[in-house]
């Protein structure tokens, strides 16, 4: 198993905080973009009138698009202090405010009360949590009988990554925490979350690892003095894209849509 280095958690709230990652990444900071984010309500059958938990919500986008498009309530839950303040005042003039919330917490240690959710999501986060049992626990904790939670995430393929693709870069870009499918099935179903839907998403990572190069391309010959500010090394994210676009291509990484159920007491 990958070793992880220390201050991962810190560090990985604080790059996806910064601005050189709105840059790269655009507005929503997850393979899929918003399409995904709406494939993952459908399957989780979001309704109007449910509240939901947004796990690691970073810029706020997928709160506001399940508050907006499917009239339910969200509780963003993120690390960055920084990016929960952005949420919010972007929550504000989209006008929702009254109904999406962002609060600063750790996924492993939510700040919220026992079977609040109809709902949590999680998208492109889970597999950066050191403590992912602590997580999955929550989860279930905040979720009611009968609740869903989707995850969408980056996968790895049983024989792990190699070398390259588990230094702190890659734990910040999700890879080097990643697991297999089954393995967030295992760990979920500890917590007492049953999977109740799974479909493979691998095309939406190669598309984003695809967008990152072709945008950090165009910066590079339009607008270098934006890279140079935002702090961004073109050619060390180059390297690190076609690294990632042959792991992508060969099988060793993917991206996985999941739905789980937290059975309702009888079904216990
Ligand atoms: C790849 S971004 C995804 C953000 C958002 N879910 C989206 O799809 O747009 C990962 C996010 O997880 C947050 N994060 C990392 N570890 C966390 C933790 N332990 N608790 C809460 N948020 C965390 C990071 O700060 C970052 O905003």
């Amino acid at each position: 198993m990958t070793a992880i280095p220390p201050g991962v958690k810190a560090c990985c709230a604080a790059a996806y905080s910064r601005d050189a990652v709105a840059l790269v990444l655009g507005e929503s900071y997850h393979p899929g973009g918003l399409a995904l984010t709406r494939r993952l309500a459908s399957a989780m059958r979001l309704r109007a009138g449910q509240h939901v938990v947004d796990v690691a919500s970073g810029p706020g986008t997928t709160a506001r698009l399940l508050a907006t498009e499917y009239g339910t309530t969200v509780d963003g839950v993120e690390l960055s202090e920084a990016a929960v303040q952005r949420a919010g005042a972007a929550a504000a003039e989209a006008g929702v405010s009254g109904r999406v919330r962002f609060y600063r917490g750790d996924a492993e240690r939510l700040p919220l009360p026992d079977e609040i959710a109809d709902a949590v999501v999680c998208e492109c986060a889970f597999c950066t949590f050191p403590g992912k049992a602590a997580a999955a626990a929550e989860f279930a904790r905040v979720l009611r009988p009968g609740g869903r939670l989707g995850i969408t995430d980056v996968t790895v393929a049983g024989g792990g990554l190699p070398e390259e693709l588990t230094t702190l870069t890659a734990w910040v870009a999700c890879i080097a925490g990643a697991r297999t499918a089954g393995e967030y099935a295992r760990v979920l179903g500890a917590a007492g979350l049953r999977i109740t839907h799974a479909e493979p998403h691998d095309d939406a990572l190669a598309r984003m690892v695809g967008q990152i190069d072709a945008r950090v391309r165009l910066l590079q010959m339009t607008a270098a003095g934006r890279l140079a500010a935002a702090g961004i090394v073109a050619d060390s994210v180059l390297r690190y894209t076609a690294m990632a676009r042959r792991a992508v291509a060969s099988g060793l990484i993917g991206y996985q849509l999941l739905v789980a159920e937290k059975p309702r007491h009888h079904d216990r």
